[in-house]
Parts: C-alpha cells; sequence; structure tokens
C-alpha cells in the first residue's frame, strides 16, 4: 500500500533534514524533488534548452556533482518557472509517491499540486533571516565561500520567484501543518513532524 509524506516549504527552511528523518524512521523512500529542478538548471546552464533537458531526465542526471551550489539554486529556481519544464516531471513524482510501503516528497507544491492526496502534509518554514543563515553555514561546511548579506539577498530573491510564479507556485496546502522551525533544534523539529506522521500511520 502507498503512503504518500508531502513535506513543502522556502528554501533552507529544514524541509531536507525532516524530509530524511522522517523516511528513515518510518522506512519510506525519500525523494527531494528539488533535485529534479537543479538537474534541469544545471543541463540549462550547460547551454541546454530546459524544456528539452526536462523531458529527457535521468535517474543519473540527480547524482551529477555541482547540484548543490548557489548558481544552480538560483537557476532551478528559473527553470521551474516554465509549466513545460514542471509538467515534465510531474509523472516521475507521481509515479515515486505511489511506491508501495511508503514515501516522503519533499518540494514546493507536492502537497497542493503533485501529491494533494497525500495522508500528510507537512509545511515547513522559518523567519528569512534564520533560513538564510542555515544556507550561508551550509554552504561554508562545504568549503564554498559565501557572504551572509549576499546569500540573505539569494534566498528572498529564490522565495520571491518560487511563490509568485504563475505555474505551482509555493504556498502551503489547505490540510498541511504548519512546522516554523525558526525557534526550534533540528532534534525538536524532527521529533514534531515524526509524531505528526506518527498520529496518521497510527504507527509510533
Ligand atoms: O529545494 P531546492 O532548494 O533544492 O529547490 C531548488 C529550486 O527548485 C527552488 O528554488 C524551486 C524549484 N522547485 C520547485 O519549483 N518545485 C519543487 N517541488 C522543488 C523545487
Amino acid at each position: 500500500m502507498s503512503f504518500t509524506v508531502a513535506i513543502d516549504g522556502p528554501a533552507a527552511a529544514g524541509k531536507g533534514t525532516i524530509s530524511r528523518a522522517v523516511a528513515a524512521h518510518f522506512g519510506f523512500a525519500h525523494l527531494d524533488t528539488g533535485l529534479l529542478y537543479r538537474a534541469v538548471a544545471a543541463k540549462s546552464l550547460a547551454g541546454a534548452a530546459p524544456e528539452e533537458a526536462a523531458r529527457a531526465l535521468t535517474t543519473e542526471d540527480l547524482e551529477a556533482k555541482g547540484l548543490r551550489t548557489a548558481e544552480v539554486a538560483q537557476e532551478a529556481s528559473r527553470v521551474a518557472v516554465i509549466p513545460e519544464v514542471r509538467a515534465a516531471l510531474v509523472d516521475f513524482q507521481r509515479a515515486f509517491a505511489a511506491r508501495a510501503g511508503g514515501a516522503v516528497l519533499d518540494g514546493r507544491d507536492i502537497g497542493t499540486v503533485i501529491c494533494p492526496e497525500a495522508a500528510v502534509k507537512l509545511f515547513v518554514t522559518a523567519s528569512p533571516e534564520a533560513r538564510a543563515e542555515r544556507r550561508w553555514r551550509e554552504l561554508r561546511e562545504r568549503g564554498q565561500a559565501a557572504d551572509l548579506a549576499e546569500v540573505i539577498r539569494a534566498v528572498a530573491e529564490r522565495d520571491a520567484r518560487d511563490r509568485d510564479r504563475a505555474a505551482a507556485p509555493l504556498r502551503p496546502a489547505a490540510d498541511a501543518l504548519l512546522l516554523d522551525t525558526t525557534e526550534m533544534s533540528v532534534a525538536e523539529a524532527v521529533e514534531a513532524a515524526i509524531a505528526h506522521v506518527a498520529a496518521r500511520t497510527g504507527a509510533a
């Protein structure tokens, strides 16, 4: 039987960490859907037409190096505005969500567009300052030099584009649990998410 957990939210709110922890706890598969857009973006930066790149995307493309850079993140947000790019990625995401044994998908439009019937929906947020600081630390830990003011500007720009686009904009589903992680530790946020999912599955 399939059991889908949809986790959406803006950049660097903690979706990835929470999604991986929920998947590990319940033994569900996990798909970071941002990677799909990042893989299309990397091809676009290399000169491909984004629509073509999205149609031709393979699972190997999701393992390409360099998908986590700030440059690819910005381009991902740009290609994600294109309806044809989004449409080309729908089937893969829905098939993943329907796999037996349960699946966690994180992104921007999982609870609203990709899996409106998901058993559990979470919308993870944090203040723009907290998110930018987390992203800044993350980039530094990966050895990528980053200026905090520039990261704050880039995160705000990406959020605005993701929120204001016409196709599948970033917004919470009406039935999503809002989880504001600004004042939470990672452990607290993970615990809250697991408790919410557990309440829906009946499992502990
Ligand atoms: O989650 P992320 O930061 O890796 O996502 C990169 C970009 O991809 C994000 O700014 C917008 C886009 N995206 C999207 O439009 N829909 C999704 N489900 C996931 C990501």
